[in-house]
């Protein structure tokens, strides 16, 4: 899958394997690494809420966690990308 991360008017896109979680990319410095910024990977800390831009659609509905961590940012396509596993294409963006 293409994954794109828009940060400061660039968009920065890569492929990565599908099912690929980005936060756990991120940690081992693949792509998008150091376009994302994460803490716990755990879901608590919010640090990798990113809104979805395109291919919101393909994911699963917010879980609990994220629905406790972003309140009403999600209904604005928030989402949290360490706990996420995305299988299409996806543009996000942490601004
Ligand atoms: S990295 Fe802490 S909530 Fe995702």
């Amino acid at each position: 899958m293409k994954v794109s991360v828009v940060t400061g008017g660039t968009t920065h896109s890569a492929e990565v394997p599908d099912g690929a979680n980005l936060v756990v990319l991120t940690g081992v410095r693949k792509f998008p690494h150091p376009h994302l910024k994460f803490k716990c990977g755990m879901g608590k800390c919010g640090t990798c809420a990113s809104r979805v831009l395109e291919g919101g659609e393909h994911l699963p509905a917010p879980s609990a966690k994220e629905a406790e961590r972003l309140g009403p940012r999600i209904a604005e396509g928030w989402r949290l990308m360490c706990q996420l596993w995305p299988q299409h294409d996806i543009t996000i963006s942490q601004e």
